[in-house]
Order: structure tokens, then sequence, then C-alpha cells
């Protein structure tokens, strides 16, 4: 047999399957959680582009409305006033579905926002084990709370405090060393599962 290439293509989602995502949707949005590195802006790019949606990142979105950078608004206001802007940002954001809508880690864990994203979207968490996540954001220096200690244990820290709360979330999707194209026909694929069916 012949093979060409070197990766098997991974099946999405058909045009009728895309169709009946965005029925559901409605006006509502698909947003994605998880913790730092888990890989919600890389995924959910490609999430929206495979269901058509425009993809839209929380954090670039709060950067915009401040003027600064998220480093910035924690050095010059403190991590209470990031959560504030964070909460208002999003309420904001959540008004303009459809989209799939990448949030900040910390996002969730506000039970305000959580309720918000209940009523608008469809959550979905990006699960990763700790050594996923600490080689993805050990590419980047941009996240000031991986500075108040050693990365790996405030890491595994925030995985023992926020998992039980990210574990509430519509979908549970595992991020791992695979594809990126393949966890997003997961997720798809769950999305698909979730429509209500007429019988
Ligand atoms: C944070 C995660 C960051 C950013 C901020 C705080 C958190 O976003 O919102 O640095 O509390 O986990 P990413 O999850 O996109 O890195």
């Amino acid at each position: 047999m012949i093979r060409f290439g070197f990766s098997r293509r991974v099946k999405g989602p058909n045009r009728q399957e895309v169709a009946g995502v965005l029925e559901m949707l409605g006006t509502n949005s698909i947003v994605l959680v998880g913790l730092m590195g888990c890989g919600k802006s890389a995924i959910g790019r490609r999430l929206a582009a495979c269901l058509k949606l425009p993809f839209v990142d929380a954090d670039d979105e709060i950067e915009k409305a401040a003027g600064k950078t998220i480093s910035e608004i924690f050095e010059d206001h403190g991590e209470v006033e990031f959560r504030e802007g964070e909460r208002k940002v999003i309420a904001r954001l959540l008004a303009g579905g459809p989209q799939v809508l990448a949030t900040g880690g910390g996002a969730y864990m506000d039970a305000e926002t959580r309720a918000r994203i209940a009523e608008k979207g469809i959550s979905v968490w990006l699960k990763a084990d700790l050594s996923v996540l600490m080689r993805r954001v050990s590419r980047r220096d941009n996240r000031p709370l991986l500075k108040t200690g050693k990365p790996s244990a405030v890491m595994a820290r925030l995985m023992e405090e926020r998992y039980p709360t990210y574990a509430k979330a519509d979908i549970v999707a595992e991020s791992r060393d695979v594809p990126h194209e393949q966890i997003v026909s997961e997720i798809a694929a769950m999305l698909i599962d979730l429509r209500p069916r007429s019988v």
C-alpha cells in the first residue's frame, strides 16, 4: 500500500453537523476555559475556523480596553483590578455571539462570569496535565502569576485550586500533545452530541 504524506488526516465535522452546531448555538458562544498553556487560543482559533465563526481572545480584548499589556495591568493596578476589568470585558463579549471565545485562566473562577457563561454559552474545559502546561508556558514570559513563585509549583497549586471548578464546564476535552486538529474534531464531536435531536 502506498501512503501519501506523514500524518493521517483528522476527520472534522461535515457541513450538516456544522450547521446543526450553529443552529444550537444561536447567538450564544463557545467559551474555552482552562489553565494557562492549555491551548485555549491555538485550539479556539482552529475551532472557530472549522465552524466558520469569529474567534475572540478575552485577554487581547482586556489589553485593548486598558491600553496596557496584562503584565502592566497586574503591575500598575494589581490582580483585583485586573479581575474587575476581566469580568466586565467578558460580559460585554458574551453579548456579541455567536463566536468562539477564549478566556484567561482565572476568568471561569469568578462566580458571576461563570453564571454569565452558563447563560450565554457552552463552556469547554481544555484539561491538560502539568508537564504539558509547563512545556507550553515556558515558551513565553508574559504570565504575571507564574512570577509569584517557582512556576511549576504555582501551576500545580492552581491545578489543585481550579480543576474542581473547571470541571463544571459543559464539555471537557483532553488537551495533550497531538495535532490541534484532533482536539478540535473531538470538541466538535462533543458539541454535535449536545444538539437536541428531533426523533
Ligand atoms: C491568568 C491567565 C492568563 C491571564 C492572566 C491571569 C490566570 O491568561 O488572563 O495572566 O489567572 O490563570 P491565559 O490563561 O490565556 O494565559
